[in-house]
């Protein structure tokens, strides 16, 4: 796994037309899908008066704000301000982009440049959580090496992306072997009872 990237959604968890919110490396980001399914991961927080874009709405290949409705272009540049219709906006007006791909089914997100590609993990994505406390994987059975845990749950093979988020939290982006529907939703199911465990430890 390439360190560049951190891992933030199931791609199918953010269609087009939508956006949402994700941290990466303590940056805030609104992560949206255009019409045409490019990807962009922005900081999230409106150059007008800081609203958060992740409360805003896609339209066509733009992004703009729930606040007072100013919409930016792909490369994060301010297209238009309602307000002032016939004002060409300032090339300052800017938000702050980051790098944003897809692979494997899979949402990455890298905040510093990089030449590498986003990983190609094996499995099929199954399901995103989160845990408000790390999960103790050892006593799960399962295996982390650096940011991915890997083992079997109800002897399915899986693959589990660990994203770090903030005050200890975790999200985890599962991926998993060919299955039946029956047996994934046990995994599903075991996947909530390491939540529960990893959880109850803070009560
Ligand atoms: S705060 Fe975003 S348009 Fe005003």
């Amino acid at each position: 796994m390439t360190a560049a990237w951190t891992p933030v959604a199931l791609a199918r968890d953010l269609p087009r037309l939508c956006v949402m919110p994700v941290c990466v490396d303590g940056i805030e980001l609104a992560l949206w899908r255009s019409a045409t399914g490019r990807l962009a991961a922005w900081a999230d927080r409106c150059p007008h008066r800081g609203m958060r874009l992740s409360h805003g709405f896609v339209r066509g290949e733009a992004l703009s704000c729930i606040y007072h409705g100013w919409s930016y272009g792909a490369e994060g540049n301010c297209l238009r301000i309602p307000a002032h219709p016939d004002l060409e906006p300032p090339e300052a007006i800017r938000v702050p982009v980051y790098h944003a791909a897809e692979s494997g089914g899979v949402v990455w997100v890298a905040t510093q440049a990089t030449d590498a590609p986003p990983p190609v993990v094996e499995g099929a994505p199954l399901r995103s959580l989160t845990v408000e406390r790390a999960v103790d994987w050892a006593a799960a059975g399962l295996s982390l090496s650096g940011p991915v845990a890997r083992g079997d749950l109800s002897s399915i093979g899986v693959t589990i992306l660990v994203q770090p988020l903030p005050q200890g939290r975790q999200a985890l982006h599962v991926l998993a072997e060919a299955a039946p529907p029956a047996a994934l939703k046990e995994v599903s199911r075991d996947l909530e009872g390491l939540r529960r465990q990893a959880e109850e430890a803070l009560a």
